[in-house]
């Protein structure tokens, strides 16, 4: 299959390739989503073959306004209502219980259903010329999330009908995930909304334990998507808990062949490793702006070992940090 590149002038053409059930990659203020009709389960198939996603692990489905949430789900709660009040559209995802409409692929055989509703131009345009749209991030399963439309056609040129290109995702990490199915709300992915913002609108929330701890060997999870590696490079990544000065020492007493830093801009002229810089240390929104395109950095460049600094869990840096963990698959060092 030869993946056209569209602009966002293509918009009617990308809407033409979603109605006639095929896969257009998307751009989003979080990363870019691999779209299809929602209500297709033959396009929405499709969506799980082209990344090699397991097929337990259900999409989340994007509305261009609150209204369309009503054909997707059973009930909207006062909790919802107010979320959507405050922080649609934008990078919050509400997991609600579902309607029938909603194909069993979407929702991977659950009761619920993940809604949200973006606020990049271009997705939300091309969801009012067409339907709601199931879209998982555009990468392969288990790289790290595109946050360029050049990202997605590194992971996915050949396998889908279109790229629109939207240019770069503001936020950079994937929407905050909470769940209203229980009696409690609880975030299941820290995101571009903070779990501080959230409380602050709905009151009392949780944190799932798997947003800072492996899964353990049997255990049950609230969201398929915890079970599975995500954003690691092929470089292994080390995850240093510590001070700055520590950090730097330990790196450059660790300065073998192959070994680069995944490091604050400050960080950079103290350093006798290759370095990816983040951002400044105390931005976690240019951060997570940059995250995604460092971890792909960590292949290009073919690094053996990447030392991370360990962000803090608060704000912003509780999205960072899960993303980062799980990049290393849970290996963390302390080095103080
Ligand atoms: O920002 C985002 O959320 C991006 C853009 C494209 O919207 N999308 C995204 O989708 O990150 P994906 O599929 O890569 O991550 C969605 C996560 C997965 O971990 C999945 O398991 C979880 O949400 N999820 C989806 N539906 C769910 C449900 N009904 N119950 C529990 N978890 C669910
Ligand atoms: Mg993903």
């Amino acid at each position: 299959m030869k993946t056209k590149l569209l602009t966002p002038d293509d918009i009617d053409e990308a809407a033409d390739i979603i109605k006639r059930g095929g896969l257009v990659a998307i751009p989003t203020e979080t990363v870019y989503g691999l779209a299809a009709n929602a209500f297709n389960s033959e396009a929405v198939a499709k969506i799980f073959k082209a990344k090699g996603r397991p097929m337990d692990n259900p999409l989340i489905v994007h509305i261009a306004k609150t209204e369309q949430a009503e054909t997707l789900t059973r009930c909207f709660p006062q909790a919802a209502q107010i979320l959507a009040d405050r922080f649609w559209p934008g990078p919050l995802t509400m997991i609600l219980p579902k309607s029938d409409r909603v194909p069993c692929e979407v929702s991977a055989g659950l009761s619920t259903v993940a809604v949200r509703c973006p606020a990049h131009k271009t997705a939300r345009e091309l969801i009012a010329k067409s339907m709601p749209l199931a879209a998982p991030s555009a990468n392969l399963s288990g790289s790290p999330s595109p946050t360029s439309a050049k990202h997605v056609m590194d992971d996915m040129d050949g396998r889908i009908d279109a790229v629109l290109d939207g240019g770069e995702c503001d936020v950079g990490v994937e929407s905050t995930v909470i769940s209203l199915a229980y009696e409690i709300p609880r975030v299941l992915r820290p995101g571009g909304i903070t779990i501080e913002e959230i409380r602050e609108a709905i009151g009392e929330t949780e944190l799932d334990t798997a947003v800072m701890n492996p899964i353990r060997d049997g255990q049950t999870v609230s969201s398929p998507g915890m079970k599975y590696k995500h954003y690691a490079p092929k470089a292994k990544v080390i995850l240093l808990r510590g001070e700055m000065d520590a950090f730097r020492r330990f790196v450059n007493s660790h300065a073998d062949d192959g070994t680069a830093a995944l490091c604050y801009a400050e960080d950079e002229r103290y350093l006798s490793v290759p370095t990816i810089c983040i951002g400044p240390s105390g931005d976690y929104a240019a951060q997570a702006s940059m995250l995604f395109a460092a971890l792909r950095e960590c292949d290009e460049c073919k690094y053996k070992t990447v030392y991370a600094h360990c962000p803090g869990t608060a704000g912003m840096g509780l999205a960072l940090y899960n993303r980062i963990i799980r990049a290393s698959g849970f290996e963390v060092i302390d080095i103080e």
